[in-house]
């Protein structure tokens, strides 16, 4: 079998919220390999989100480890996770955060420009049309429906081909 894409093990976060210290993961060990499709089911509140912080390397776990394409991220200061996840991750947050300044092809060629892609907006218009927007890609976040603005997100994510999309 291949070495897992991810790897947590025994992954923990406890937050100092102000009414003391919520433990949000109570030790999460999981591998997913690659091409592997993995859907987090759960509660409102349950850590869903949570987790894919830690996953992303967003968010610090407080104990355990997190391995990604066999990194500790759990050990990288913040420049080097910042460094990993724009090689290595594309992340589709739950409210999204576009760049309200930006219209849609704006937002989706940004990763690609930072990256040095010579066809950043061909690409930006491929990955929009691919995600049914076409139409809408001179519009701003505000001018789109909420559903409208997650298939930009999930564009933005998708098009610089990252190993591991969140
Ligand atoms: N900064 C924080 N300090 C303390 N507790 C927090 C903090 N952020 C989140 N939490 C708590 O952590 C728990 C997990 O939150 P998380 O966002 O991971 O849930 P989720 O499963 O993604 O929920 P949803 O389905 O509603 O998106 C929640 O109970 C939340 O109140
Ligand atoms: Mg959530």
């Amino acid at each position: 079998m291949t070495d897992p894409v991810l790897a947590l093990t025994d992954a923990r976060l406890t937050l100092a919220g102000n009414a003391g210290p919520v433990d949000i993961l109570k030790g999460i060990s999981l591998d997913i390999r690659k091409c592997e499709t993995v859907g987090l089911v759960g509660p409102s509140g349950s850590g869903k989100s949570s987790l894919l912080m830690l996953m992303g390397g967003l968010e610090r776990a407080t104990a355990g480890r997190v391995l990604a394409l066999g990194q500790d991220l759990t050990a990288m200061d913040e420049d080097a996770l910042a460094r990993f996840r724009r090689g290595n991750m594309g992340v589709v947050f739950q409210s999204f955060h576009l760049i309200p300044t930006m219209t849609a092809l704006e937002n989706v060629a940004l990763p690609l420009e930072l990256a040095a892609v010579p066809d950043a907006f061909p690409r930006a218009e491929a990955e929009l049309a691919a995600v049914g927007l076409g139409s809408r890609m001179h519009h701003y976040p505000s001018q789109m429906s909420g559903g409208e603005q997650q298939r930009v997100a999930l564009a933005r994510a998708a098009a610089p081909r990252p190993a591991i999309l969140l």
